[in-house]
C-alpha cells in the first residue's frame, strides 16, 4: 500500500481529492490531516469515515508533534490545507500567515526527514500572479499578489521551491484557478451565490460586478494533482485552469437562470478593497502531459446548482445555526445594502 497524506482534506477541494483518490487508487492508504476550522467539515467525508483505507486525523499542521509523523510515514504528501478567503484575510490576516505559511514551513521541515517521500505537491493558486488585465499566466511569469491571502500562498509557494532548490524536497506546484463543484463552503461566491438564490435573498456583487475569473470544475482539479504525482517533474509548477473566464455578472445571471429566480435578486454593493481585476492561466504545459479539462461550464455549474438544491441538510446548518457564520456575514455585508 502506498501511504498518502492529505492536509486540509476535510475542506471543499481537499475533501473532493480524498473521495477521488480512494476511488482512483485502491493501493492507497490515506491519511487526512485537518484541524477542522469554520470550513473543515467531518460531514464532507462521510462517504470515506468507514473506508479501511482513510483514518481521518484532527490537528493543525503547524504543531510539528501531530503533523510531522505524518510526513515522516509517507510516500505521497499533497498538501490543501490553508486559510483560503480573500475577504477573511481582509479582515485578519494572522490565522493565513500561521498556517498557508508557518504551517507550510513545518510540513517541509518534516518533509527533508521522509525517508520514503516521493512527491510533495504545493497547492498553490493562481492568485498568486495577481490580477492580469489581458493575457494568461505562464508559469514563469512574475508573482505579483495583491492581498493578504494570496501573498501569504505566494510564501508558502516559494518557500516550497526553495526546499527543492536547497534540500531537493520532491516538491510539485500547482497553481489552479477558481474552483468549484460540491462541498464548497456557503461563503465562497458561487455556493453563496446559489444558496442566497435558493433562499430568495440578495445576491451581493461586489463593484461593477466585471471581475472575471476562470472557473475551473473540483473534478478537473483532482485529476490534474493526480496525474502530476507520476508525470510532474519535482521542483516545476504547473498551472491548472478550466479555460472558462466569465465576468461576475455573467456568473450570477447564470446561477439565477439554473436556479429559476428573477434578475431582481442581483444586489450591486460595494467593492472588495483591492479586489484583483481578473485571473487568467496558460494551461499548456500541464496539458502536454495529457491533461485537459474534462468538465464543461454549463455542465458543471448546472449540477453544483443541483447539489446545493438537493444538500441543503448540508448548508442550511452552517447559514443557520452557526453563530460563527453569521457574525462573519454581518461583518463582510452590513454595511453593503440589501445582501
Ligand atoms: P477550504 O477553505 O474549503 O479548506 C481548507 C481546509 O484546511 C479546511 O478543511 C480547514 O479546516 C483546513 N485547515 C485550515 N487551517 C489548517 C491548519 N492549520 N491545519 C490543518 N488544517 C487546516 O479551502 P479549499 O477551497 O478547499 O482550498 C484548498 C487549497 O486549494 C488551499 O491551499 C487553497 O489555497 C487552494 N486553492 C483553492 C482554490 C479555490 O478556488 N477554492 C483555487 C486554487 C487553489
Ligand atoms: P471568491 O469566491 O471570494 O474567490 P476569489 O476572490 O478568491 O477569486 O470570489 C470570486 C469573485 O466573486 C471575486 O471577483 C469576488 C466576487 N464576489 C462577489 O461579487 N460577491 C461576494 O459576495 C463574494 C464572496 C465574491
Amino acid at each position: 500500500m502506498i501511504d498518502v497524506l492529505v492536509t486540509g482534506g476535510a475542506g471543499f477541494i481537499g475533501s473532493n481529492f480524498v473521495r477521488y483518490a480512494l476511488r482512483a487508487h485502491p493501493d492507497w492508504q490515506v491519511t487526512t490531516l485537518d484541524k477542522l476550522t469554520y470550513c473543515g467539515r467531518l460531514e464532507n467525508l462521510q462517504e470515506v469515515m468507514d473506508d479501511p483505507r482513510h483514518r481521518f486525523v484532527k490537528g493543525d499542521i503547524g504543531d510539528e508533534a501531530v503533523s510531522a509523523p505524518l510526513v515522516k510515514a509517507s510516500e505521497i504528501v499533497v498538501h490543501f490545507a490553508a486559510e483560503t478567503h480573500v475577504d477573511r484575510s481582509l479582515q485578519s490576516a494572522g490565522e493565513f500567515i500561521h498556517t498557508d505559511v508557518f504551517g507550510t514551513f513545518v510540513l517541509l521541515e518534516a518533509a527533508r526527514q521522509a525517508p520514503n517521500l516521493r512527491r510533495f505537491v504545493q497547492i498553490s493558486t493562481d492568485e498568486v500572479y495577481g490580477s492580469v488585465p489581458t493575457g494568461a499566466s505562464k508559469e514563469t511569469d512574475e508573482l505579483r499578489p495583491r492581498n493578504p491571502y494570496s501573498a501569504s500562498k505566494a510564501g508558502a509557494d516559494r518557500l516550497a521551491y526553495s526546499y527543492w532548490a536547497t534540500y531537493h524536497v520532491p516538491v510539485v506546484i500547482t497553481r489552479a484557478s477558481n474552483n468549484y463543484g460540491p462541498n464548497q463552503f456557503p461563503e465562497k461566491v458561487i455556493p453563496l451565490f446559489i444558496t442566497n438564490a435558493l433562499e430568495d435573498r440578495g445576491l451581493p456583487l461586489y463593484g461593477d460586478g466585471l471581475n472575471v475569473r476562470d472557473w475551473l470544475h473540483v473534478e478537473d482539479h483532482c485529476r490534474g494533482v493526480d496525474l502530476l504525482l507520476d508525470k510532474g517533474e519535482a521542483g516545476e509548477v504547473y498551472n491548472i485552469g478550466g479555460g472558462n473566464e466569465v465576468p461576475n455578472v455573467e456568473l450570477t445571471r447564470r446561477i439565477l437562470e439554473l436556479t429559476d429566480k428573477p434578475a431582481s435578486l442581483i444586489t450591486p454593493v460595494p467593492d472588495r478593497v483591492g479586489h484583483d481585476r481578473r485571473y487568467a492561466l496558460d494551461t499548456s504545459k500541464l496539458k502536454t502531459l495529457g491533461w485537459k479539462p474534462q468538465v464543461a461550464f454549463a455542465d458543471g455549474l448546472r449540477a453544483t446548482v443541483n447539489w446545493y438544491r438537493d444538500n441543503r441538510s448540508w448548508w442550511d446548518p452552517i447559514k443557520h445555526q452557526d453563530p460563527a457564520f453569521q457574525s462573519y456575514y454581518k461583518a463582510q455585508y452590513e454595511t453593503r445594502r440589501g445582501a
